[in-house]
């Protein structure tokens, strides 16, 4: 059992939605952990922590709390003491504290300063000082992955030692000292409750070996602690005892999925996999680890059989089945078409998979580590990964609002150059401030990246999709939260955020339009002017054909001025009015680049002199 795991388990065991990391390394676990909002701190900026600062650094600066917080820091007993001292103040009630390098197996692996080799520090200093201070905390260390601490409020009797704490004394007192338990242990004191425990599943069992169910239990027990060999002989049990074809299907999923894992029996997982797609053939998963399978074993015609396997799934299979009992590593609608793009390349179909990479990005939300590939694969490619409209420093001679700072942007980051059209109207402005409701990425298409990234700008950004929020939390240094959009009360929401009464940019895009229009009516224009508006109505998919002309009376009646109308990112699809509060924005500026005529502007053109 890994720290990751012990750490997703908790999250799951509590329906944790903040997690804190404390040294972030190369995000190995980071990078794994599941939750909604993820923050790490490390002072190296060669990491991709959100803050690059020092645990201390940090804490003094933070104000918020979280549910889920993992000290692995600088491993030296006065840091991590001061790092889990500090996380008990932002810890919300029924949280987790994680401490990792509890438990050093050798003497040399503790040593301060570091000598080089394996190494813990000597964090378990740390742990057994709480453990003699403080009664307030239950603390447990798991005996896997050098000693993964637990640390939750409750009560516990306190310590007394009658030794110095040296790593003698830690050798020949582990138990007791580190209030250790097993990987067992720990599911059922944490993560088994609501279900069953080892020994109640093992009770089932023996008084019922031949029920498909009590083997089907046990193998998911063994899998989640990481014991794959006798997971996927209770697997295979249940296969050949189940009457139901699914879950049959399920079990052999699970069981190659368990070999691969051990990465010794390439064959059996290959058989496990083919009686999959002989079992359910219309269900995606089998085929998708099948394609994945060839691409890993490697031998000359695996391209082939790869994307063979592939582009028979996509023919055959329903790619957004009813979900399996358990998840299965499937990452969804999109990754038989992922297979096919990924693999069509290798064996020479290249324009096949750069049209499917480009489809892939258009218009599926992939995670973001499927979306990096896509975007990688396109660059080597030397694929313009943005089919939209793009603005390149070449083009500077020809914008008809030459704003201060434009000379050196090199590329904007926006669908239809609205990351243009906010600079130009606020002539190139610094430092501005922006709320971004539907983020979309990080970058790619984004409409802020450019704000943030060269101008200095401060805002922050909605999405409901998972997938983007992380990718944002992760890429950018503005916040993006996890929020619908339709259901904030916006006049505490910014109060709460320190939003000034007049922010620079309010771009407003969550499709479909009448979602937009909902939000759109719940902005707080009583109480707050924006300087520039970007608003979709996408009235060319807009089947009521209503929500372009009702948002145009509404802005109007808060005193907006409609820059240009039915912008679109090609000649045919007028989807968003620009708006500005004439308060706010220089008059000489609008009139240069008023244009309500009724016909569809490419943005491009409008931005730019022919
Ligand atoms: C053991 S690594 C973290 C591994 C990571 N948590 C994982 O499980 O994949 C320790 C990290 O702590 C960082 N670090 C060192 N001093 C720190 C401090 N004062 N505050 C926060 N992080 C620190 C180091 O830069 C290093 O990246």
């Amino acid at each position: 059992m890994k720290r990751t795991e012990i750490i997703n388990l908790l999250i799951q065991n509590i329906d944790a939605k903040k997690y804190l990391e404390i040294g972030v390394s190369d995000g190995t676990n980071f990078s794994n952990v599941k939750c909604d909002y993820k923050i790490g701190v490390d002072p190296s900026t060669e990491t991709s922590a959100n803050f690059h600062l020092t645990s201390d650094e940090f804490f003094e600066r933070n104000e918020e709390t979280f549910d889920v917080i993992f000290v692995d820091g600088l491993h030296h007993a006065d840091q991590v003491y001061r790092d889990v001292m500090n996380s008990l103040k932002v810890l919300n009630e029924g949280g987790y504290i994680v401490c990792h390098d509890l438990n050093p197996v050798e003497e040399q692996h503790q040593i301060i300063p570091y000598q080089g080799g394996a190494w813990n520090g000597d964090c378990w200093k740390a742990f057994v000082m709480l453990r003699m201070e403080r009664d307030d905390l239950e603390m447990y260390t798991v005996d896997a992955d050098c000693g993964c601490g637990i640390i939750t409020r409750g009560s516990q009797e306190l310590l007394n030692l009658s030794y110095p704490m040296t790593y003698h004394y830690l050798d020949q007192n582990r138990k007791e000292l580190l209030n250790l338990i097993s990987p067992e242990e720990f599911l059922s004191k944490f993560v088994d409750n609501k279900q069953y425990g080892l020994s109640e599943l093992l009770h089932n069992y023996v008084y019922d070996p031949e029920n498909a169910e009590n083997n089907f239990s046990l193998g998911l027990y063994y899998d989640g602690i990481g014991q794959t060999a006798s997971a996927l002989s209770y697997y295979l049990r249940c296969a050949e005892r189940s009457n139901d074809d699914l879950l049959k299907y399920e079990c052999l999923i699970r069981g190659a999925m368990c070999f691969d894992k051990q990465g010794t029996r390439n064959f059996t997982v290959k058989s496990l996999l083919l009686h999959t797609l002989a079992l359910c053939p219309h269900r995606p998963e089998g085929y998708y680890m099948m394609s994945r399978f060839h691409e890993k074993e490697n031998k000359d015609g695996s391209w082939n059989e790869s994307y063979t396997i592939a582009s028979i799934g996509l023919k055959v299979a329903d790619l957004n089945p009813p979900p399996l009992r358990t998840d299965v590593d499937y990452p969804g609608e999109y990754a038989l078409h992922f297979r096919k793009a990924l693999t069509s390349w290798h064996c020479g179909l290249c324009e096949e998979s750069r049209d499917l990479f480009l489809e892939l990005l258009d218009k599926y939300e992939m995670t973001p580590s499927f979306r990096q590939i896509a975007i990688d694969n396109l660059k080597n490619m030397n694929v313009n990964i943005k089919p939209f409209a793009v603005y390149t420093k070449d083009k500077f001679d020809r914008l008809k609002v030459k704003f201060d700072g434009a000379e050196n942007i090199s590329e904007n980051y926006s669908e239809a150059y609205q990351d243009m059209f906010v600079l130009t109207m606020l002539n190139g402005k610094r430092n501005g401030t922006y709320l971004e409701v539907g983020a979309g990425n990080a970058f790619y298409g984004n409409n802020t990246a450019l704000l943030e990234k060269e101008f200095g700008w401060k805002g922050v950004a909605l999405d409901v999709d998972e997938g983007f929020v992380t990718a944002h939390t992760n890429e950018r240094s503005n916040p993006c939260l996890l929020r619908d959009a339709t259901k904030i009360n916006y006049v505490p929401f910014l109060n709460g955020l320190d939003f000034p009464n007049e922010i620079d940019y309010l771009q407003l895009d969550c499709d479909p339009p009448e979602v937009t229009y909902k939000i759109l009516l719940s902005m707080p224009f009583d109480t707050h002017k924006f300087a520039v508006i970007t608003y979709e109505h996408d009235y060319y998919c807009d089947e009521t054909k209503s929500f372009q002309e009702k948002s145009r009376k509404y802005l109007e009646s808060y005193g907006y001025v409609r820059v240009v109308n039915n912008i679109s990112p090609d000649d045919s699809r007028p989807y968003e009015d620009w708006w500005v509060h004439p308060d706010l924005v220089s008059s000489n500026i609008l009139n240069q680049l008023l244009d309500i005529s009724d016909e569809t502007k490419k943005a491009e053109k409008y931005i730019l002199i022919k």
